[in-house]
């Protein structure tokens, strides 16, 4: 019989795409989301691609009860934990916001898998937890980390401070954080992506909307950094191949025995500049962008990129798709939510 995992946030960006590949990899998934940032339709979305029934159960991760019934309701052999606000510059201006819904959330779901004995957790991290990398700017998951930038990535600094001593205070849990460089590009059937709320700060979302007539000229934040052509340089990642971590995740801790805590960088170890993505943005979709220099963003780190020979090593995960291929998803998606 297909083994259920709970997926927290299994309607959101990284979410729903993990959805899919857990499903194609013959597991049985239960969305559990309160839809603040998302919409059925992505779970359509999802069923379409899959031709499967996908369960999902509208709650509120940081609402114990209602998530303990969700835990009640099915054998979980595994949680992988997305459900988290994310952006950045909100997270500023309300910080108490963040701490409540990031921590208590997770705080919960290492709760509920102590009293359930789900001793295989997914967590969902970020390369904001290197905030700027001093000297090299490869990272590896041994470089030491940094104050974060915003409560956003405090979040997940402290989350993974949280696991840390929750494993190291009982048996029977074994936890991946996996840290995420840029998540980038949709699923190729162009049913599901990403659905920034409001107006989108991610480079890709900016480019695809300001390409599509939703706003006027993209601000390329500052052009003096000492990067290959000035601009900031990072490591996109395409969610598909993201998502593949995460089932890949999944299945080596249900074969380990022994309680672990392991971080993981998930990213293709290749930097990409901001100018790059725009040129290549251009070629492939033959749209010409409007575009202009502006300040350098306050808290924008200047370049930082993968060692990803970990996930390799671990998990045998490496990215297979480019940046070209996620800039094509993306644009398609775009296209697909105004064309309906
Ligand atoms: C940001 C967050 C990071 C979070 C990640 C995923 C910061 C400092 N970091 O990463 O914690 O995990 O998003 O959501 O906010 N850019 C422009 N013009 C734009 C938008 C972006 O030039 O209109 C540039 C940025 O200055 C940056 C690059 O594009 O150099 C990528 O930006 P973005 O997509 O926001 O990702 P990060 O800043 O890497």
């Amino acid at each position: 019989m297909s083994k259920y995992i709970l997926v927290t946030g299994g309607a959101g960006y990284i979410g729903s795409h993990t959805v899919v590949q857990l499903i194609n990899s013959g597991y049985r998934p239960v969305i559990l989301d309160d839809f603040s940032n998302s919409t059925l339709e992505i779970v359509k979305g999802v069923e379409q691609i899959t031709s499967t029934q996908v369960l999902v159960r509208k709650v509120n991760v940081c609402d114990i009860n209602s998530t303990r019934a969700v835990f009640n309701e099915f054998h979980f052999e595994g949680v992988i934990h997305f459900a988290a606000f994310k952006a950045v510059g909100e997270s500023v201006s309300e910080p108490n916001r963040y701490y409540r819904n990031n921590i208590l959330g997770l705080l919960n779901i290492l709760d509920l898998a102590e009293e359930f004995n789900v001793q295989n957790l997914v967590f969902s991290s970020s390369c904001t937890v290197y905030g700027s990398p001093k000297g090299n700017r490869v990272v590896t998951e041994e470089t030491v980390l940094q104050d974060a930038n915003s409560p956003y990535g405090n979040t997940k600094r402290i989350g993974e401070r949280i696991i840390s001593d929750f494993v190291n205070s009982k048996v029977n849990l074994k936890v991946l954080n996996l840290r995420y460089f840029n998540p980038v590009g949709a699923h190729e059937s162009a049913l599901i992506g990403e659905l920034p709320a409001g107006k989108p700060n991610n480079l890709l979302p900016v480019v695809t909307q300001s390409a599509i007539g939703k706003f006027g000229p993209i601000t390329v934040h500052g052009n003096d950094y000492s990067t290959v052509d000035g601009t900031c340089v990072r490591d996109y990642v395409h969610v598909v191949d993201v998502a593949d971590a995460h089932v890949k995740a999944v299945e080596w801790l249900m074969e380990q025995e022994q309680s672990l805590e392991e971080h993981i960088n998930i990213g293709t170890g290749k930097g990409t500049s901001v100018l790059e993505i725009i040129n290549t943005f251009e070629q492939v979709s033959n749209v010409r962008l409007d575009w202009v220099f502006g300040p350098r963003r306050k808290g924008d780190v200047e370049e930082i990129f993968a060692d990803a020979s970990k996930a390799y090593d671990v998990l045998n995960w490496r990215a297979k798709k480019t940046v070209k291929d996620a800039v094509i998803d993306a644009w398609n998606w775009e296209l697909k939510l105004k064309n309906g």
